[in-house]
């Protein structure tokens, strides 16, 4: 299986104070990959190395195996085009109607007809389990979830081969965040892509990823799968995951 990411002993410094503190792990070809630990943690800022937002102080970062603080503006472009990333807040453009946000990239960056683009809209929304009915709406005229459901029909506009998703259940009732674990698992069944989630929804975590890499305070503490990160040894990891080994086993659904 190949490697997708590759973050090596990955250091950031910001202001004099160090945010990412020798951080490595790899994420492999259609694997679910998905960061926890406290807010503050460093979660969002390693996902901002990825895309090439931020340069490392020190270490590397390899995607698709270009190491990405040292790509030229263009390859650079190719990369983020190849990378779907939903933000935290969600971020959709408050003024864009639905299908202008699917379709941000090609509005702005291509020729692209409207036609064409409302296609390519329908298509995703299609994904994310959205009918044609909401793509003339504007974002104040959704739910939460559906909101989480454009902003990741957003992300995968491009096609992307990786996509991160930072923390697509906050704000979430329960059962739509469910949906939306639900909803990428399915995509990666249908479009046979690689994600990292960062999470703070540890019921998500658990059910969805294939590995789990646990952080605190810009330090990586263990990785594994479910099953290991339950049963841990590190006395931070096993504390942190107590909440949600108690659920699991009481549902009888401990991995
Ligand atoms: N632009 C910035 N300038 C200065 N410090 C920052 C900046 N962005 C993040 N930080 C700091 O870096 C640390 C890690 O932040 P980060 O956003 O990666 O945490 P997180 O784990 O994603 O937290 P949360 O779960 O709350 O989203 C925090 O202490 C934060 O204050
Ligand atoms: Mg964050």
């Amino acid at each position: 299986m190949r490697t997708v990411v590759r973050v090596e002993n990955l250091w950031k410094e910001i202001d004099g104070r160090w945010i990412l503190k020798g951080v490595s792990f790899e994420v492999m070809e259609e694997e679910i990959f998905s960061i926890i630990g406290a807010s503050g943690s460093g979660k969002t800022s390693i996902t901002k190395h990825i895309v090439g937002l931020w340069k490392p102080t020190k270490g590397k970062v390899y995607v698709f195996g270009r190491e990405v603080s040292g790509l030229p503006p263009l390859e650079l472009d190719d990369l983020r085009r190849n990378i779907g990333y939903v933000f935290q807040e969600g971020a959709l453009f408050d003024s864009l109607k639905v299908w202008e946000n699917v379709g941000f990239y090609f509005l702005e960056h291509t020729n692209a007809k409207s036609d064409e683009v409302r296609e390519i809209a329908r298509e995703k929304l299609r994904l994310v389990n959205l009918n044609e009915d909401v793509l003339d709406l504007m974002p104040s005229e959704l739910s939460g979830g559906m909101k989480k459901r454009v902003s990741i029909a957003r992300a995968i506009a491009t096609d992307p081969k990786l996509i991160i998703y930072d923390e697509p259940t906050s704000g979430l009732d329960p059962i739509t965040s469910r949906v939306i674990d639900r909803l990428i698992l399915e995509l990666r069944e249908k479009t046979k892509t690689t994600a990292i989630v960062v999470t703070h929804d540890m019921m998500s975590a658990f059910s969805i990823s294939d590995r789990i890499m646990v952080l605190r305070e810009g330090e990586v503490v263990d990785v594994g799968t479910p099953e290991e990160i339950l049963r841990s040894k590190d006395p931070f990891v096993n504390e942190f995951v107590s909440e949600i080994r108690e659920i699991l086993v009481g549902q009888d659904k401990a991995p």
